[in-house]
């Protein structure tokens, strides 16, 4: 089945034509639980039997060019970033087609923080980066939809049209108002949602920690 859903999500297009990606399906132990634990060991990883990353791949493509008796200039931020646009537009195909099927999707945004620990265990060559981590598995049930700022918060016509300090207030108040988002605020203690997400979910210390990792991990393959 995942076989067939990634061969209706590789239709996806991809920069130039060149399918600069790869998908590994992780589901045997104990490399699952280790991957699980290379994701901090969060519910939707741990939970689920199937982890699918999808990497950026510059690798199959650089053997190929080599094969051919060319050489791919790769090396470089450009490139990554095409083969990282291959694999998420790719990524997202992968969870649209799977949740069609009735399976569950979660992303696991761990996948480029720990992408060392997550090359090591995966055999990822240079130049295979992985950048989004799906666990996938039959839900328990229908889930419950969450809240989405206004289209008006994301919509622009002809020209981005920027906000007064009012107008934002008043867009993420479906989030600020979201019972589980005011459940959030409550179990930090902190004045509001926005302070959960800079000071619990994503601090600036934690952000720039996990940016080093990632920029020396590239720069050794001197894809930055
Ligand atoms: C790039 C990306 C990374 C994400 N990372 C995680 C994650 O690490 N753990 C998790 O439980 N959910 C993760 N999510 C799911 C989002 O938290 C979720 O989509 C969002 O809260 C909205 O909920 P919904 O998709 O159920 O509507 C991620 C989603 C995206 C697009």
């Amino acid at each position: 089945m995942l076989r067939a859903i990634s061969e209706r999500a590789m239709k996806a297009p991809t920069t130039g034509g060149m399918q600069l990606y790869s998908v590994v399906v992780t589901r045997k132990e104990p490399l699952r639980t280790d991957l699980a634990e290379a994701h901090f060991s969060q519910p939707a990883a741990a939970g689920a039997p199937v982890i699918v990353t999808v990497c950026a791949d510059l690798h199959r493509f650089e053997r190929w060019c080599r094969i051919s008796g060319t050489e791919p200039g790769f090396e470089n931020f450009l490139s990554f970033t095409s083969a990282m646009l291959d694999a998420t537009i790719f990524a997202q195909q992968f969870c649209t087609i799977a949740e069609m099927e009735g399976l569950g999707t979660c992303y696991l945004g761990t996948t480029l923080w720990q992408a060392p620990k997550i090359s090591e265990l995966l055999h990822l060559p240079d130049h295979v980066v992985p950048v989004c981590g799906i666990a996938v598995g039959w839900p328990y049930g229908e889930g419950e939809a969450t809240e989405r700022l206004p289209l008006e918060a994301l919509y622009h016509t002809e020209t981005y049209t920027d906000f007064s300090d009012e107008e934002v207030k008043e867009l993420y108040k479906v989030k600020d108002e979201y019972p589980a988002n005011r459940g959030y605020v409550e179990e930090h203690s902190k004045p509001s949602l926005a302070h959960v997400f800079t000071e619990v979910r994503y601090p600036r210390q934690m952000n720039e920690e996990f940016t080093a990792s990632i920029k020396s991990y590239l720069e050794r393959q001197g894809l930055l």
